[in-house]
């Protein structure tokens, strides 16, 4: 890593402390850093005794064939009664667990925990009619409506591990997943809406189901919609057939702590997607402890939203699991950003904590501060980001124009591997610095190595590395353990390497730089993509931009960028590009310059949103660009490509 690099990213010198009423009453305070250090076992055992536990465990951690970890063993718990009974058994039938929000303007439904017990035990009998057993996995394909949380703990109440596949995925994608899954049962709706229409789903589970033999023996089927479809009378069955004919009473048996969750399905740098599992005691224990630490949940007053899909690990951990676990009151939505919507909604049911990617803050931005700010935001009290770094000027505008400059910001760096957050602020204790994850929570051991495994110290930086196994962290990969070892465990002896680049500042805390697949190395230096594209967005003129490292004859690789200008800069005027160009060289430093910068109207990105670097390189070498099937909208890289070859 250059000098440079690393000084540019040491200036960031704002600072924001936590509010004094905040720290004063924080659920976790700076004294739970020296707890965990000391004991590291009794500080998760006591995060454990939140839940409610069948039987208790007899050891915290059997940790004696690494990389194969057990928590909490001998334990047993079910993770819907700790979501759901547990509440409603302690007086709280009546708390809205979901403020569920259909896209279509006032498509709304409160549900509270005991309905939510209700809806989940019925479905649990309609799944056991169904054939559905303990261990068998079912496979789940809905939009954002409740439907979707009370299958995934119905399936957990019956000890079945669920995947559930993103709504925005192919059929083929869908297929390949029941497959590797072993799935007999998929739940899916006639459709969902999308940006004002109705966008059918049921097809593309007919065809995945068709691909995949006779493995599939049935499919549950929500209807959302009331669009049309195709039915195969000895296969599908209506949702509200089975279900709201289903006993109300439901026993729940106490499943083992190592017993599976889910398996969620994540790309890997090549090959087959990975099918991540996660099992019950630890990955509960995980995710509600941290999310009442990280958020500073009052589950009595806070109004809690997080804004992911439930077709991704933040869905799962920060949105079904780790909030119902705690008892919390959210805000389910079932549409995409659209211009005001969000905004209404925070103002509409007094959200205080809102949890979103700087993806979406970065469109915020793009469209202008007027949008938001004819909004009443005043319940907000804390905001977080999730899934990509995030530069300082979203870091800034996210804290001023969402946050009334009053809410303190948490920048939570974890992965669907880990299950939980593990490295991030505490809202009571850090003093925030815009840009930094700053440092492991209490209980996590992370550090940043070289390529010797070596500590890199402050000041510089290297390889992002967990040292000690976390309560929710991925057990194996499904059904192929030697990928699980040598994916994670295998270039370190003992260090989990999570496959991100990151570096130390002085003071110690940790910057994430992007995976070290996307840091370049031009003429010897590193360079972070994450870095550049961070200079290039705190230009006024600039709202978005994607940076990859193209091969370059002299200097190895050169950097190339693409940027999305902001609607008030016009088409940036004739020297857009040297003036970037300039302006990039000053932020970092004259080996940052990009070769080559192409505005463009659209940047390529997967349906969570993250930009697929991978397509932009094709473009950048001038190769055929490769597979765009994930990305949300395939059309973008032919827009990409007509700006390419109508450049001078
Ligand atoms: C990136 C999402 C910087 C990182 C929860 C990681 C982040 C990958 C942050 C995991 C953050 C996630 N700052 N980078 N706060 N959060 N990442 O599995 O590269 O979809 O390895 O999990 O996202 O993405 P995943």
């Amino acid at each position: 890593m250059s000098e440079q690099t690393l000084s540019n990213l040491s200036r960031e010198d704002r600072r924001f402390e936590p509010p004094a009423a905040l720290a004063a009453g924080a659920n976790v305070k700076e004294e739970a850093y020296a707890r965990a250090d000391a004991d590291r076992e009794a500080f998760w055992a006591e995060a454990a005794e939140r839940l409610e536990w069948g039987q208790k465990w007899d050891q915290v951690l059997d940790w004696s064939n690494p990389p194969f970890a057990k928590w909490f063993v001998g334990g047993t718990l079910n993770a819907s009664v700790n979501c759901v009974d547990r509440h409603v058994d302690a007086g709280n039938g009546d708390k809205v667990a979901l403020h569920w929000v259909g896209e279509p303007e006032d498509d709304t439904r409160d549900i509270t925990y005991a309905e939510l017990k209700d809806l989940v035990s019925k479905a649990a009998n309609a799944l056991t009619d169904l054939g559905v057993q303990k261990g068998d996995r079912v496979a789940i394909y809905m939009p954002m409506i409740p439907e979707v949380v009370v299958a995934m703990l119905a399936c957990a109440r019956l000890g079945a591990p669920h995947t559930v596949v993103f709504g925005g995925f192919s059929a083929d994608a869908l297929a390949s997943r029941i497959t590797d899954c072993e799935a007999h049962v998929v739940i899916t709706s006639d459709g969902g809406y999308r940006r004002g229409a109705a966008s059918a789903l049921k097809p593309a589970v007919d065809e995945a189901v068709a691909k995949t033999g006779d493995l599939v023996r049935h499919v549950l089927v929500v209807r959302r919609t009331g669009q049309d479809v195709d039915w195969d009378d000895a296969r599908d069955v209506w949702w509200h057939d089975a279900v709201d004919a289903a006993s109300s009473e439901h026993e729940p048996e106490m499943h083992d702590s190592e017993h599976p969750l889910y398996v969620m399905y994540t790309s890997g740098t090549t090959g087959k997607p990975k099918g991540i599992l996660h099992t019950t005691g630890g990955y509960l224990t995980g995710t509600s402890f941290t999310h009442w630490e990280v958020f500073d949940l009052k589950p009595e007053t806070d109004v809690y939203w997080c804004t992911a899909d439930v077709g991704w690990v933040t869905g799962h951990s920060y949105m079904v699991y780790g909030p119902l676990a705690n008892g919390a009151t959210q805000v389910m939505y079932e549409g995409t950003p659209e211009k005001g919507r969000w905004w209404q909604i925070v103002q509409d049911y007094g959200v205080t904590i809102f949890y979103t990617a700087p993806t979406a803050i970065r469109t915020f931005m793009k469209q202008g501060r007027e949008i938001p700010d004819s909004y009443d935001m005043s319940s907000l009290r804390l905001l977080g980001s999730v899934g990509e770094p995030i530069n300082p000027e979203a870091y800034v505008w996210y804290r001023e124009v969402i946050g009334g400059d009053r809410c303190p910001i948490v920048d939570t760096w974890w992965q669907t591997e880990t299950g939980q957050i593990m490295i991030s602020p505490l809202p009571g204790v850090t003093a925030g610095k815009p840009g930094s994850a700053m440092k492991a929570l209490p209980g996590i051991a992370a550090d940043v190595v070289d390529d010797e495994a070596r500590s890199v110290g402050n000041g510089n930086g290297g390889y992002l590395v967990l040292k000690e196994p976390w309560p929710a962290m991925l057990r194996t990969l499904w059904g192929d353990d030697q990928r699980f070892k040598d994916t994670y465990w295998s270039r370190w002896e003992g260090l989990y390497f999570a496959g991100d680049g990151a570096k130390l500042d002085d003071d110690g805390d940790i910057w994430l730089l992007g995976r070290v697949d996307d840091v370049m190395n031009v003429s010897g230096h590193r360079l972070s993509t994450t870095e550049i594209e961070s200079a290039l967005v705190s230009h006024p003129k600039v709202a978005e931009a994607a940076v990859v490292g193209a091969a370059d004859d002299t200097t190895g690789q050169a950097v190339c960028a693409f940027v999305i200008l902001r609607d008030s800069a016009g088409d940036g005027g004739e020297d857009i590009v040297e003036e970037l160009r300039k302006h990039v060289a000053k932020e970092i430093g004259a080996i940052a310059k990009p070769r080559q910068i192409m505005v463009v109207p659209e940047l390529p990105k997967t349906r969570s949103g993250k930009i697929m670097r991978r397509l932009l390189k094709d473009v950048a070498e001038h190769r055929e660009v490769g597979d765009v099937t994930t990305l949300a909208d395939s059309t973008v890289m032919d827009l990409i490509k007509d700006k390419e070859s109508s450049a001078p």
